[in-house]
């Protein structure tokens, strides 16, 4: 018997041929509309109070902008968090401080990683999440037991909308074997001016996981870096590929769309330089019977676990 909430063959094909599938008109406009209430509440009323003014650098980073890996960062697993824009702040040449020149509501980047679970947002968030129709999604993909992982709000802000360089999310969500999956709604229409997704079709297919992040130290001190995968190499060739604009695929879309994203499918998005925001919603499961391990930076309890919402 088909299961009418399933994804269709074409679909399927399509997913695994890509690496991404967008499918428009996912959400109603009502939920869009509840998501973007919900956040634009959180965003008013989260507190500046002792906020450790993190900032979200995203991708595989660099040594002069490593990726976040500070304990606000760490602990967010089963939390709700804000982290900011880098382009929020100015150094202030007399003290030599960074200092927060946008309104709050304007300077986050995201907000992260448990609205699918936390009591502390609106039950949209999971309802959006934990549902038949997802189930029914990751079913025709072939998972098990999937395990949601994390949720966040990507805000894209107004011309300050940090850039997201290439990357694979299993670079940051390894699991053994690979197995996790993105889940991207739009929650306001995604354009080439306001920093609209693009991938690089069929890169899932040949470009191994290379390197992964994991938690270094010890407890009180733990940092995250990036660790080479034993005997996964990417080539030249590939590597030349991803710094070449021209093979990206845009994927722009309208509010309500849903982007089902590959763990290994190679992806970015530009700088956010116009007027507009491209606020998001996105999560991202995993197979509950794959190994990941307590090196991940993601672990439910903070502290150490791998307890994932079922979906
Ligand atoms: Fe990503």
């Amino acid at each position: 018997m088909t299961n009418s909430l399933a994804l269709s063959p074409e679909q399927i094909a399509t997913f695994q041929k890509e690496g991404c599938l967008v499918i428009p008109n996912e959400l109603p406009l009502e939920t869009v509309t509840k998501l973007l209430d919900e956040t634009a509440n959180l965003l008013n009323t989260f507190s500046l109070e002792d906020h450790p003014l993190t900032q979200f650098t995203t991708g595989e980073g660099t040594e002069e902008r490593p990726h976040v890996g500070d304990d606000y960062f760490l602990e967010s697993g089963d939390k709700v968090r804000y982290f900011f824009e880098e382009g929020a702040f100015e150094t202030d040449p007399k003290t030599g401080k960074q200092v927060l020149v946008k309104p709050k509501e304007r300077a986050i980047n995201k907000i992260g990683h448990y609205l699918h679970a936390s009591p502390e947002v609106s039950p949209t968030f999971g309802e959006v999440t934990v549902n038949e129709r997802n189930h029914a999604i990751v079913d025709s993909l072939g998972y098990d037991d999937a395990r949601v992982l994390q949720s966040m709000v990507i805000c894209k802000q107004p011309t300050i909308g940090g850039e997201v360089p290439p990357h694979q999310d299993a670079t940051f969500l390894y699991t053994k074997p690979l197995s996790c999956l993105g889940f991207w709604y739009a929650l306001e229409d995604c354009t080439k001016e306001n920093g609209a997704l693009q991938y690089l079709p069929g890169s899932h297919l040949n470009t191994p996981i290379a390197k992964r992040l994991v938690r270094t130290g010890e407890s009180g001190e733990i940092k995250t870096t990036f660790e080479p995968v034993p005997g996964a190499v990417i080539s030249e060739e590939q590597l030349e590929l991803q710094k070449d604009a021209s093979k990206y695929k845009w994927v722009e879309c309208p509010a309500g769309s849903l982007v089902l994203i590959h763990n290994s499918v190679v992806h970015k998005s530009e700088h956010n330089l116009s007027n507009k925001s491209r606020y998001a919603y996105a999560f991202h499961v995993i197979e509950g019977t794959a190994d990941y391990d307590t090196r991940n930076w993601l672990q439910i309890p903070s502290t150490g676990g791998a307890n994932f919402t079922k979906l």
